[in-house]
């Protein structure tokens, strides 16, 4: 009978919550339709306007701090949080000052640089990270995350390479892809910047880039259309020079007639901060949100002047004496609203997670995965005898690097730093030594980010030297551990480098330690290209990057052979600067034309910038773009077109078996590039239009296919405004590197 009893019970209970469910369904959603997530966000757009105010549509165009922007407080619609940077998110700010807030809850995970991700190759990495840097901006209820930057590396020198993701607009336009859709799968706005033809750092807001159309559409823009029309990105960042006469921020023929227009771009243009310089082209230029101005008319802003904005009052006087608009006012705020929508109000509700394990796992699988094995006779990886001894030398097996370079500059949780990772991995097997070696930068103070470590070191050069020396000697292993760092005129934001050799006297060390013990890794940890004369001294050569929070571990990873290395680098690294394309003042920095107050730069290299200047020149480089080396070693067979012939519609499929024939596990980046030796127009000696990472086993053999359609064969014809695929005859350049070719085939295109 009791049993009887309660599950009658049971029955009763399940039937009346049922009922209140079913009245629910019933309750239709009754509040304004701009609220109501399950509308399409373009209704919800238009409701939103349709109940704004012309002042409350103008506060939405521009910053009310120094990293937000407003919403519609009267109709419950929240203002937009931007935060830096592409490797992380920067520490909180104060409202209306530069300095940090001083919040104790906001260190982060720092990512590798984005140098770092490129010299990975890895379009699935690329999202891992797009995610997790996502994932850690919503958790931090970030809205719009002020990256990834892809300008193109047209200058070693830029202060701001380590930022970007080479000299190649295809590598740099796979990869920015995967990682915008990472970013935005947590509904957050990737912004991308800084577009475009952005790419120095010596007079950045005053340089007018002078840059023809076809430079402008095959090797400028690339990366920037494939994040807008293959990733979806939501915000764009106008850069802070200007092309070809105006003002990029502003910029009508770059954002309105190429942007919103032939990639029919439907998010919002956000100017870099300060970046926006005049009332009318402000209005008109294409520009949706103005942050950063600089109220006071000279290089400061008055404090909490945004009603002094460019989009601000001048814009209110404009609108109200009929000199400005409505429509492109409309616009303006659906962008913005848009992008309200699509982040903090998203039907998609995410709340990201902040300084998790994976996260962690995910910056040291990537660092690890992009650093790159230059050289190698077999000394690596590292075989210590038991009880052996590794001196370590050099300023970089030290000092911290998340911290620094500009407004990447990162509070991270902690920083694995190399020293404490080799001595981590060797522990109880081998001794490891540090010696300083060379003393170079001892700012520890970034912008209020401070690392704690004492840099200062009294001993002379010589000291430094003959210490570093003596430890070596008998040392089983040296493991020279230098490059650059993240201060003013290395790669540093605002400033350009002025050379690309190692700086503070590091070859001296160098020289002296092979002369010591020839036994010597060198592990180069720059952001940019370094040139190394002192190459023949070392047995092996590691490009090293700014790998971020577990950048020491990923080192350590690789040069243990816990990570079989299969980087490869993203830009060309020279014998010298003068190898490269840019030969005269007006080429770069740029030159004072009588009658202008802005600098002048000519790209008068066109779209021979990177490898594209050095194989066409025939400038045999010390290290070409594509070049990594592996632990293992890779063959390449059978490689194969399935046509001889090409039609215009059509595509041709290239195949190419790549086996492990060495004694490592490990991954090959197996690249594509295009040759055209019968055009009308010159063109570059090769140009990658395809790539994959392949991970093989020992023994192992892999099928690599490409698909080629007309697009990869073209070039732009700037006078028909229109991409051109010459009938004739076409090579496909199959390789382990831009100077590593293995197979060379050829099909006719008709
Ligand atoms: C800086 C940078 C830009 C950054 C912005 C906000 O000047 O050029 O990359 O996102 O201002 O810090």
């Amino acid at each position: 009978m009791k049993k009887l009893l309660a599950s009658i019970a049971i029955i009763l209970t399940a039937l009346v919550a049922c009922k209140q469910n079913q009245k629910q369904a019933a309750r239709t959603f009754d509040g304004p339709a701009y609220l109501n997530a399950e509308l399409p966000i373009d209704e919800r757009v238009e409701d939103a306007l349709s109940r704004m105010t012309t002042e409350e549509k103008v506060a939405i165009l521009h910053a009310q701090s120094k990293f937000s922007s407003a919403g519609v407080p009267r109709l419950g619609i929240p203002e937009l949080w931007h935060t830096d940077g592409p490797h992380g998110i920067r520490p909180e700010v104060l409202w209306d000052e530069w300095d940090q807030a001083g919040w104790t809850n906001d260190s982060c995970t720092a990512f590798p640089a984005l140098i770092n991700l490129a010299a990975t190759w890895d379009r699935d990495l690329s999202r891992l990270y797009g995610r997790s840097i996502g994932e850690e901006a919503r958790y931090r209820e970030k809205d719009i995350l002020l990256g990834p930057g892809i300008n193109m590396g047209r200058t070693p020198l830029n202060g701001r390479t380590f930022e970007y993701m080479g000299e190649d607009p295809y590598l740099a336009g796979k990869l920015v892809v995967p990682y915008v859709q990472g970013v935005q799968s947590q509904n957050v706005a990737a912004c991308v910047k800084h577009f475009a033809v952005n790419n120095q750092e010596t007079r950045r807001t005053e340089t007018n880039s002078i840059v023809d159309d076809r430079t402008l559409y095959e090797i400028y823009l690339p990366a920037f259309k494939a994040a807008v029309v293959e990733g979806g990105a939501w915000a764009i960042m106008g850069s802070y020079n200007l092309w070809n006469g105006t003002y990029n921020c502003h910029n009508d023929r770059l954002l309105n007639q190429i942007l919103k227009g032939e990639w029919g771009f439907d998010g919002v243009v956000i100017s870099d901060w300060g970046g926006c310089r005049d009332d009318d082209e402000a209005i008109t230029g294409g520009l949706d949100i103005e942050m950063g101005t600089w109220t006071d008319g000279l290089r400061s802003a008055a404090s909490n002047g945004y009603d002094l904005y460019h989009l601000a009052n001048p814009y209110l006087e404009r609108l109200r004496d009929g000199r400005a608009s409505e429509d492109i006012l409309n616009d303006k705020a659906r962008r913005v609203l848009r992008t309200i929508f699509r982040t903090s109000m998203s039907p998609v509700q995410n709340f990201g997670s902040f300084t998790s394990p994976e996260h962690f796992a995910a910056a040291r699988k990537i660092a690890a995965e992009g650093i790159v094995l230059l050289k190698n006779d077999g000394i690596l990886p590292l075989r210590v005898s038991e009880g052996g001894k590794i001196v370590v030398v050099g300023e970089n097996a030290y000092k911290m690097m998340v911290v620094g370079g500009g407004s990447s500059n990162l509070k991270t949780k902690y920083e694995i730093i190399p020293i404490d990772a080799l001595k981590e991995a060797f522990a109880g097997k081998a001794e490891v030594i540090w010696e300083r070696g060379y003393v170079g930068d001892v700012t520890t103070d970034y912008n209020r980010v401070v690392t704690g470590q004492k840099l200062e070191d009294p001993r002379s050069p010589a000291k430094l030297i003959a210490d570093a020396v003596a430890a070596a000697k008998d040392a089983d292993v040296v493991i020279f551990i230098g490059g650059l760092n993240k201060s003013e005129g290395q790669d540093n934001e605002g400033t350009d480098r002025k050379d690309i050799l190692l700086p503070y006297g590091q070859e001296k060390v160098i020289e002296a330690l092979a002369e010591a013990n020839p036994r010597l890794v060198v592990v180069n940890i720059s952001g940019s290209p370094v040139a190394m004369p002192w190459e023949g001294k070392a047995r092996a050569i590691v490009q090293g990057w700014y790998g971020g929070s577990e950048s020491g571990h990923a080192l350590a990873d690789v040069l243990t052979g816990a990570v079989n290395p299969s980087g490869k680098l993203p830009f060309t690294i020279p014998y010298s600067l003068a190898d490269g394309p840019l030969k005269t003042e007006r080429q770069y920095p740029g030159i004072l034309e009588k009658g202008s107050d802005k600098w002048q730069e000519y790209y008068d290299e066109g779209i021979f910038i990177g490898y594209r200047w050095y194989d066409t020149k025939g400038i045999k480089p010390q290290y070409a773009f594509g070049h990594g080396l592996s632990y293992t070693d890779f063959t390449y067979s059978g490689a194969a077109l399935d046509k001889s012939t090409m039609t215009e519609d059509g595509t041709i499929h290239v195949s190419v078996n790549v086996s492990n024939s060495g004694i490592y596990d490990g991954a090959e980046v197996v690249q594509l590039y295009i040759s055209d030796p019968e055009c009308s127009v010159e063109r570059p000696a090769k140009e990658l239009k395809g790539f994959e990472k392949v991970f093989i086993k020992v023994g192992e053999t892999t099928t690599v296919g490409f698909d080629i359609k007309a697009e990869d064969l073209s070039y732009f014809d700037a006078a028909a405004h229109k991409w051109v695929a010459e009938k004739g005859e076409f090579k496909v350049l199959i390789g382990s590197a831009s100077d590593d070719i293995r197979a060379t085939l050829s099909f006719r295109l008709q």
